[in-house]
């Protein structure tokens, strides 16, 4: 059996109206319950970590990421993900994203995301066409995000309500067109009424919002991109939200919320790193099984 690549992967869930989740790894004790999880339920899913995971959280960095994924990684039921690589962090300072994402691809990992929403459109293009010409030579897919999912940053958020009837910082069916085309990008992460969950200090414990999408402006991404599209802030959306966005265009679901908060409050309680991975193993074989109905797909997705 030939080892299938991310991006024919991800064509496989687009096709059958399917997504793939993408567990992050805010700490690295969290990945392997993720893993059990995933092979256990016979998922197929992405293992990822985020930039602000080793700034703010404990995930180490890039390479210890990879390392701890070589020792767990089951390639019937896995790829390994580089997330958010920031132009501008939620801090709004500088980073020098290049050099991250040549790392991973150099490591190996399958696919990486360039995260330039905080940029203007052109600018964003710009940066996206960079990253996906040094990648694409590697035969690695990029994923980047236009339009701005709310969470990450440390200030106060407009409330939910508010936000998902204006439809402030949605991504526009238009510009993410542009964008597809200009960019050469390959997946595209959209905003749609989805928010991140929180991680400053003060706010990283609170549940999350139920947010929900707004269907008909996805819809009208997805006629106008007709690639991969990506749902970040997949912890806490409306279920039947969640199910429908598979059938237009959603191929891909972050969830870092779902599996973190339990695994902070079981070590928290009990000191104990097994413990809390035990409730991460929980989460995530619920979340598969109960709240994606994405139990088994790997036959679909990796067959
Ligand atoms: P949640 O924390 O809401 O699950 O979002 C995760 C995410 O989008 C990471 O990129």
């Amino acid at each position: 059996m030939s080892r299938l690549g991310a991006q024919e992967l991800m064509m496989n869930a687009l096709r059958a109206g399917v997504a793939i989740p993408s567990f992050n790894t805010p700490y690295l004790p969290v990945m392997e319950p993720t893993v059990r999880a995933i092979v256990d339920t016979q998922c197929f899913a992405f293992i990822t970590v985020a930039r602000v995971e080793w700034t703010k959280f404990d995930a180490k960095g890039i390479q210890p990421v990879y390392d701890e994924y070589c020792k767990l990684k089951d390639e019937k039921y896995t790829r390994l993900h580089l997330d958010h690589i920031p132009v501008i962090d939620e801090d709004n300072l500088e980073v020098d994203y290049l050099p991250r994402i040549r790392e991973a691809i150099e490591l190996g990992y399958d696919s990486v995301m360039i995260d330039g929403s905080r940029l203007g459109l052109d600018e964003n293009i710009a940066v996206v066409k960079k990253v996906v010409e040094l990648a694409h030579v590697s035969g690695i897919p990029v994923e980047a995000e236009l339009g701005a999912i709310f969470g990450h940053e440390s200030g106060p958020l407009p409330p939910y309500e508010e936000l998902f009837e204006s439809g402030k910082g949605f991504t526009d069916p238009a510009e993410a067109k542009k964008f597809v085309e200009e960019s050469g990008v390959d997946w595209l992460s959209v905003a749609v009424g989805n928010i991140h969950g929180a991680i400053s200090a003060a706010k990283k414990s609170e549940k999350k919002v139920e947010a929900r999408i707004n269907i008909g402006q996805l819809d009208k991404i997805y006629q106008e991109v007709e690639c991969p599209l990506v749902l970040h802030g997949g912890t806490g959306i409306k279920k039947n939200y969640i199910m429908e966005s598979f059938k237009h265009g959603i191929s891909k679901i972050n969830i870092a919320t779902a599996t973190r908060q339990p695994y902070e409050k079981l070590l928290a309680e009990t000191g104990s790193v097994e413990k809390a991975q035990d409730a991460v193993y929980a989460a995530a074989v619920h979340l598969i099984k109960d709240e994606l109905e994405l139990a088994g797909s790997a036959d679909i997705i990796n067959p």
